[in-house]
């Protein structure tokens, strides 16, 4: 796998639903050193959107520190053409992800992993971007919002075209033998290894709206997968992913205890960073280096909750683990 070109790509998948005025001109691209840390911040090509627009793009070859690094942080966020930040009210960011990809030097195959989707109000889109059928009642999810789709927007208003950027912040040091790697784990609340002894990520799954809730006053939808855990080591981070609706998930080890449990932030204003309704963030772990540990064929069980007292269709349950090999 190893041959042929490799790079990073961004994938990224957005929605604008209201455009406001465009500014002029690009912000900056500077570097910044504090102490051995080095932090650059970059923008990705110019993504045009209109009203309702659906963007998901895929960008080979990003720019990116270049050498043998170990990067700190990595950080994204859509700015316009001021280099202010957006409202995910205006423009709302799905997801993005950056992947490190390997070009085949024969086939021209790019080697990547990884897949996810847009959550909105359907509009005339009855099937997929490879043209199949979606099943009927599809609300939203992995299948519809492909690049181009076209949501749904209000009577009157304007259709303004609006050029907004991904703004990525990389930090990194230099490498040096006193750096510990890590390895990075996903689960999938949907990963069918225990049933099949395969690891299969269906990703997205659907929250029925709770029909006993009104009854028992208990509007969790939880649900559960296991997996056996390759390696021994410890945790250097963690946190989930969920989309809205999320209520928490946890990860735990073979004993019951907690690995690490993690909670969708809510915004609750106006402000950018703070959109009511929204995700806003996950809260983290960081446990102290060497205290929370996982065992080589520990089966580890994730646990994903959502509110059901509405319907959720096409949410994830993912969580996402910074483990240190220990010898
Ligand atoms: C949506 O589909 C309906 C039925 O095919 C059609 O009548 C309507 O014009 C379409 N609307 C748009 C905006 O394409
Ligand atoms: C979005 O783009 C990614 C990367 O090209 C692709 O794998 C995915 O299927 C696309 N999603 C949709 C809904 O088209
Ligand atoms: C807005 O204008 C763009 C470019 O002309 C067009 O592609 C898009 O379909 C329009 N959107 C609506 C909602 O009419
Ligand atoms: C709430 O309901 C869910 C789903 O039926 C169930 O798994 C969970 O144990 C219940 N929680 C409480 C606190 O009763
Ligand atoms: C998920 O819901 C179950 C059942 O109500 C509860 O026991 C558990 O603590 C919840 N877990 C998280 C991570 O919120």
């Amino acid at each position: 796998m190893s041959s042929g070109t490799q790079g990073v790509m961004f994938l990224l998948a957005i929605m604008v639903s209201w455009a406001i005025d465009i500014f002029a001109h690009n912000s900056e691209v500077h570097v910044k050193l504090e102490n051995r840390l080095k932090s650059k911040v970059y923008l990705s090509p110019k993504i045009t959107q209109f009203p309702g627009s659906v963007s998901n793009k895929t960008y080979y070859d990003i720019k990116f520190p270049k050498g043998h690094i170990a990067v700190k942080s990595f950080n994204a966020e859509v700015v316009d053409e001021a280099g202010d930040p957006v409202s995910l009210q205006e423009t709302y960011v799905h997801h993005w992800f950056a992947v490190r990809y390997y070009q085949n030097k024969v086939s021209k195959d790019i080697i990547i992993a990884g897949n996810s989707g847009l959550i909105c109000n359907l509009y005339n889109v009855t099937v997929d971007k490879d043209g199949r059928p979606l099943r009927p009642n599809y609300v939203g999810g992995l299948y519809c919002c492909y690049d181009g789709t076209q949501c749904k927007v209000k009577n009157g208003v304007r259709n303004v075209s609006r050029n907004v950027y991904l703004k990525y912040t990389v930090k990194w040091v230099d490498w040096s033998d006193s750096i510990v790697p890590v390895k990075v784990f996903i689960f999938d609340v949907t990963d069918t290894w225990q049933h099949t002894g395969i690891h299969k990520c269906l990703f997205e799954y659907d929250v029925k709206k709770s029909t006993t809730g009104v009854a028992t006053n208990n509007y969790t939808s939880s649900r559960r997968s296991s997996v056996s855990f390759p390696t021994a080591g410890d945790v250097v981070y963690g946190f989930a992913q969920q989309y809205i609706g999320g209520t928490g998930a946890s990860l735990y080890g073979e004993d019951g205890r907690v690995i690490c449990s993690s909670k969708p932030i809510y915004g609750k204003g106006n402000d950018v960073g703070d959109e009511a309704g929204y995700i806003v963030g996950m809260s983290t772990c960081y446990p102290k280096p060497g205290s929370v540990k996982i065992a080589k064929g520990e089966t580890v069980t994730l646990e994903s909750n959502y509110s059901s007292k509405k319907m959720h269709t096409g949410v994830l349950g993912l969580f996402y683990l910074l483990v240190a090999e220990s010898s």
